[in-house]
């Protein structure tokens, strides 16, 4: 089975004891254990001198997702920079299922795709997938997985992008383009695979079973259309490796090089617990995009932190800035600087800074960002429709 392993039995290859948790494309439960994900999953630790490469062929500094390890794990990068040093530019592919109102965490792979684009004005695949959201949700209509996609997908372009290098796939709209790939995907993969990497059991419906065949496609999509392999890179959620584990598997065989991946690790919800969540009840539980101001005064007014139970206690100890959901925000984006973000940590820890104050600085910023934000998806509205691609 090549990089396959049993995703279902993923418990099961946890040692007796070990705090068990779950991270699948649809479930993520219990706490995560990203460096034990690395193990299980078998992929490669983004770090030393992959990062230091990948720093020098950017030529300049990173963004603090990526030199503060929230892109923390990667599959074949070390070949794609090889490639692209030869001169065989790689395109870059990411994508989102639709759901209700998008939180922070979700930007990640577009702003991401966003800065490598500006970079290297590589050209950007993304794939909306309301066909998913349709199959995985019991109580959506296509109507509706399709609204929220048309509008999810404003905020997904808002962190800027090259508009003529930017090609969007929306599953139900650009299936003849799809399912041909997605046709000599399927063929490939036997359900007894798609049930041990994902999990499946009798009651999964079985649109959901062959799904994973159409988030291969996009992977494999420009090499098919320009005839000749074009290195492809993913930067993704870690969730999402299933399902490029099987495009993988199936990648030579079909002629296609493997797509290449960068995974960021999921932002800890505000609450606490897991990754911040949009599908359950979790709306205080994350910064949405659409939030107002009061209401990310009120998030983060009663966010859960590192910090004491008294004053005096966390003057004495300090506080835990690595269980801390204020200090994961100022990490993935908020410090902008890494004077600012060590400042931070390093006062935290010591006891000099006090969780109400770190609230209050950090409130105001992410007002801002939102405010921004919202701004430039009323731009992006001007050219969203015309990127999305029905036909080569
Ligand atoms: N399955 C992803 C989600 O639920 C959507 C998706 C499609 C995706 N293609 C992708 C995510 C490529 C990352 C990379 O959000």
């Amino acid at each position: 089975m090549g990089e396959l392993f049993s995703m279902g039995g993923l418990r099961e290859m946890m040692a007796e004891g070990e705090e068990s948790f779950q991270v699948t494309p649809w479930k993520v439960e219990g706490k995560v254990d990203y460096d034990r994900l690395i193990e299980l999953f078998g992929t490669s630790r983004l770090e030393g001198p992959v990062l230091e490469r990948l720093t020098r062929l950017l030529g300049g500094e990173l963004p603090p997702s990526l030199r503060r390890g929230i892109y923390y794990s990667h599959r074949d990068l070390p070949w794609i920079l090889d490639e692209y040093e030869k001169g065989n530019r790689f395109f870059l592919y990411t994508g989102r299922g639709p759901s209700g109102d998008l939180h922070l965490g979700h930007l990640l792979p577009f702003e991401l795709c966003s800065f490598l684009q500006r970079r290297l004005g590589v050209d950007l695949w993304i794939q909306i997938t309301d066909d998913e959201k349709f199959l995985f949700k019991r109580d959506v209509s296509l109507e509706e997985t399709y609204r929220l996609g048309m509008e999810n997908l404003y905020d997904l372009l808002a962190p800027g992008f090259d508009p003529r290098k930017v090609h969007i796939l929306f599953d139900t709209r650009s299936i003849r383009l799809l399912y041909p790939i997605a046709l000599e995907v399927a063929r490939r993969v036997t359900f007894s695979t798609a049930r041990a990497v994902f999990g499946f059991t009798p009651e999964n419906n079985i649109g959901s079973i062959f799904y994973t065949a159409l988030q291969s496609a996009p992977a494999f999509l420009p090499s098919q259309a320009a005839k000749r392999k074009i290195p492809c890179l993913i930067p993704c959620g870690i969730d999402q490796d299933p399902h490029f584990r099987v495009t993988r598997d199936v990648a030579e065989p079909l002629g296609y090089p493997k797509p290449a991946l960068l995974h960021n690790m999921l932002i800890p919800g505000l609450l606490g617990t897991g990754k911040m969540s949009s599908s359950s009840d979790a709306r205080e539980g994350a910064i949405y995009l659409n939030d107002s101001p009061q209401d990310v005064k009120r998030k983060l007014s009663n966010a859960f932190t590192g910090g004491r139970a008294t004053v005096a206690e966390q003057r004495k100890l300090g506080a835990i800035p690595e269980i801390c959901s204020i200090w994961a925000l100022w990490r993935s984006r908020f410090a902008e600087k890494d004077e600012e973000f060590e400042g931070i940590t390093q006062q935290c820890r010591s006891g000099g800074l006090l969780c109400g104050e770190c609230k209050a600085r950090l409130i105001p910023k992410v007002q801002k960002h939102l405010e921004e934000h919202a701004k430039a998806r009323e731009a992006v509205k001007s050219w969203a429709e015309s990127a999305i691609v029905e036909q080569l």
